[in-house]
């Protein structure tokens, strides 16, 4: 499905459009901590929760419920002292002394890293009841790639995600058993930018892009496709564990925040996002509402700052959706 080589992007319909300009004046939060459960002798995994929406979303979650909360990410110094302020921040926002966060170090841009760290989560724990997949990367610099040499974003936002995910599904749909429907839920943390992604999600003639001129346009493109791809898996999980009924998969756009996604950014885009954008604290409220809902269903997906919305139409495909998953099962075999 190509012309000239390049991805095929399909025309957005009118909700499309008002979707992508509802992250500009995004619906005030209404769900928020009053409304989460104690989630208590809970276990809960953040990926990336060391800075950003994530920082936020562990935070709201450490002093609002009562569960234990692990922050996957890769880097030891940042993260400890992450854990650190979110402490005494909860003790003076939330006036609780919170139940100590965890660390577990994982590079979702090494496949090799991430086994290790689910079986040093596992020696601490026995059971898995809420999985936030919100580490991303965004447009880094053209050409940038995992270790195993998948372009950065597709690598870390997907390949990474899906098998840190594969490698906790066996705790996770075992804890399932035994939490009411519903409970049990996994939140892919996806974007509005899937609205730019190649048509299908995947540009499967050249996922790297490496034979796609770079350029304002692409870039969006190849960073729409990796969050397509965690909206495609979100649907796609369900299917390839039709066991686990008491599992909700889900994705959302946390919003257009003040993040340290940006960090690739030139000065005008910085410029420009600082005027467009909410501050952070927000994001991690579309998340929470993703994770607690009650309205929630397998394969919803959400919009700032915690309310119903759709997916491009060609991302419903089930045939798009087990093309990746079947995709993703090969390229991890190998480190299971
Ligand atoms: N901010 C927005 O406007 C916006 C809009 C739509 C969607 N999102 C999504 O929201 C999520 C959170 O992003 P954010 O805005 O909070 O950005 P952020 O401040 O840059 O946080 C991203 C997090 O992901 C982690 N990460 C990146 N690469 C990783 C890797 N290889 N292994 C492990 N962790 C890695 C980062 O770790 P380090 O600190 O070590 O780099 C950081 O903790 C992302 O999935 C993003 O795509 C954000």
């Amino acid at each position: 499905m190509t012309t000239n080589n390049l991805p095929i992007i399909p025309s957005r319909t009118f909700a499309d459009w008002k979707q992508m300009l509802h992250g500009f004046w995004p619906s005030k939060a209404t769900f928020t901590e009053k409304d989460y459960p104690e989630f208590k002798d809970k276990v809960i995994i953040v990926t990336g929760g060391n800075t950003g929406v994530g920082y936020e979303t562990v935070k709201s979650l450490a002093g609002s419920t009562k569960a234990k909360i692990y922050i996957f990410s890769r880097n030891k110094e940042k993260t400890l002292k992450a854990i650190e302020q979110i402490e005494l921040e909860v003790a003076k926002e939330y006036k609780i002394k919170p139940i100590p966060i965890g660390f577990i170090q994982t590079d979702l841009g090494d496949l090799t890293s991430i086994k290790p760290a689910v079986n040093e989560f596992l020696s601490k724990e026995s059971r898995l009841d809420l999985i936030i997949l919100n580490a991303g990367v965004m447009m880094p610099p053209p050409g940038s790639k995992t270790k195993q040499g998948y372009e950065l974003q597709l690598g870390t936002n997907v390949l990474g995600h899906f098998l840190l995910q594969r490698l906790l599904d066996p705790i996770f749909i075992k804890t399932s058993f035994n939490n009411p429907p519903g409970v049990s839920r996994i939140v892919w943390v996806a974007s509005t930018a899937h609205q730019l992604a190649p048509l299908g999600g995947i540009f499967w003639e050249d996922k790297n892009f490496d034979k796609v001129p770079y350029n304002s346009n692409t870039k969006m493109q190849l960073y729409g496709q990796s969050k397509a791809a965690d909206i495609l898996l979100a649907k796609a999980w369900p299917r390839f564990n039709p066991d686990a009924k008491n599992v909700i998969s889900t994705s959302l756009c946390p919003g257009y925040l003040q993040t340290e996604l940006t960090r690739h950014s030139s000065a005008f885009e910085l410029f420009l996002g600082k005027l467009l954008t909410w501050p952070r604290r927000n994001g991690a409220y579309t998340e929470l509402y993703a994770a607690f809902s009650p309205n929630i269903k397998n394969g919803d997906y959400s919009i700032s700052f915690g309310e119903p919305s759709h997916v491009r139409k060609d991302l419903n495909s089930i045939e798009a959706g087990d093309k990746l998953w079947d995709w993703c099962v090969k390229e991890t075999n190998p480190y299971v």
